[in-house]
């Protein structure tokens, strides 16, 4: 298993600091609601969470259906879903593992976040995999052609390590097919609230497709990955019954009720980074488009931008910046890139300077 974010080795268990571009975190970190309100998390330590979770599907419930509120688009409290729509999961991660193992078959866009492989391959369910097309751009055409040989399709919205979003207009045929035909499509929207653009997410079509499922958490937006929760949506409650019934209970922490309560609703930290990606994904594809070591700067939509290098390939870059105190993201144990690739998160203008500055003094 090979993550990026893997600062413990280079890093924290040498007593290094080193700034991380390898993981895709809101570099506006944790949003102050949940600093604010740790108290009450203490006091809930003593006991049992409880075991439906009822407080934290509310919650859940609120921040979708409110989505235009929060994401600054009108005062429109939508009906999206219900609280028994949900399940939780520690991290997105367990949610992604779960789903998958429900299944005989899935296909698999590749490249894409290595888990959907990794999970597939431990329960032995049969992979059939798609590859984007030169752009890194999903090819609907060829996902439809494979349709047939699967039970299920797992697809980023954004895509991890591109960024692409998938072309709602394109997939609705798909969408429509699976629904006829009993299949799942899970789509991982782990990043999608840096696109800016909540219409991207498939939460509007929640409701009529019951084969859509639904992947979120609040890891990257809400910079938690140390919180560990995920939670997966979907309108066929016989399906979410079915995961549950492999979960074991008080799956879901203390402190991970408090975030879910607090930073969800946090519309200021939410502004600012909706602000802050807009900005910043502009500067840094422009700015690497001009580095000698790039070819080509991928399309995205997340907050991490994948480039293709030029004269240099990824394990001389990443050494070469970790020397210089920066951990980068090679993309050669992606399937179908190769060591020409590399993903840089997207920082702040303080960090997004420094990488670049580095970028730009290496000698091919
Ligand atoms: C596309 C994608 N989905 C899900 C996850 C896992 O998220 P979590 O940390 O919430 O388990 C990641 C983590 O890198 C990811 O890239």
């Amino acid at each position: 298993m090979q993550h990026g974010g893997d600062v413990y080795t280079e890093g924290i268990l040498k007593g290094k600091e080193l700034i991380d571009f390898s993981s895709n975190i809101n570099p506006l970190g944790v949003p102050k609601g949940f600093i604010d309100n740790l108290n009450e998390g203490i006091l809930n330590i003593t006991r049992y969470p409880d075991l439906q979770y009822r407080q934290l599907r509310a919650d859940l419930k609120e921040y979708i259906n409110n989505v235009e509120i929060l994401f600054g688009d009108g005062d429109r409290s939508l009906e999206l879903v219900h609280e028994e729509d949900f399940i939780l999961g520690n991290g997105a991660a367990e949610i992604i593992d779960l789903t998958i193992s429900s299944f005989k078959s899935i296909m698999i866009i590749t490249p894409s976040f290595g888990e959907y492989y990794e999970s597939a391959e431990k329960w032995g369910v049969d992979i059939v995999c798609v590859s984007l097309n030169e752009d890194m751009e999903y090819d609907y055409e060829a996902i439809a052609k494979n349709l047939h040989s699967v039970e299920a399709i797992i697809i980023g919205n954004p895509n991890n390590p591109n960024g692409g979003i998938i072309d709602k207009e394109k997939f609705l045929p798909i969408i429509e097919r699976c629904e006829k035909e009993g299949k799942k499509i899970i789509i991982d929207e782990a990043f999608v609230e840096f696109t800016g653009k909540h219409k991207d997410s498939f939460i509007y079509q929640l409701k009529d497709y019951k084969s859509l499922f639904i992947i979120r958490a609040i890891t990257k937006f809400y910079a938690m990955p140390g919180i560990r929760f995920g939670y997966g949506i979907s309108s066929d409650g016989e399906f979410i019954d079915k995961l549950k019934e492999k979960q074991n209970p008080w799956n879901i922490n203390a402190f991970a009720e408090l975030a879910v309560k607090y930073v969800l609703k946090d519309r200021n930290y939410i502004n600012k980074s909706i602000k802050w990606i807009k900005v910043e994904r502009e500067y840094l594809k422009g700015e690497l488009k001009k580095l000698d070591i790039i070819e080509k700067v991928f399309d995205t939509h997340g907050n991490y931008i994948l480039c293709k290098l030029k004269n240099i390939d990824c394990d001389r870059l990443y050494e070469y910046s970790l020397e210089r105190g920066i951990v980068i993201r090679k993309c050669n144990n992606y399937i179908g890139l190769n060591k020409s690739y590399v993903r840089f998160a997207i920082k702040d203008r303080l960090n997004n300077d420094k990488l670049l500055q580095v970028l730009k003094k290496i000698n091919i």
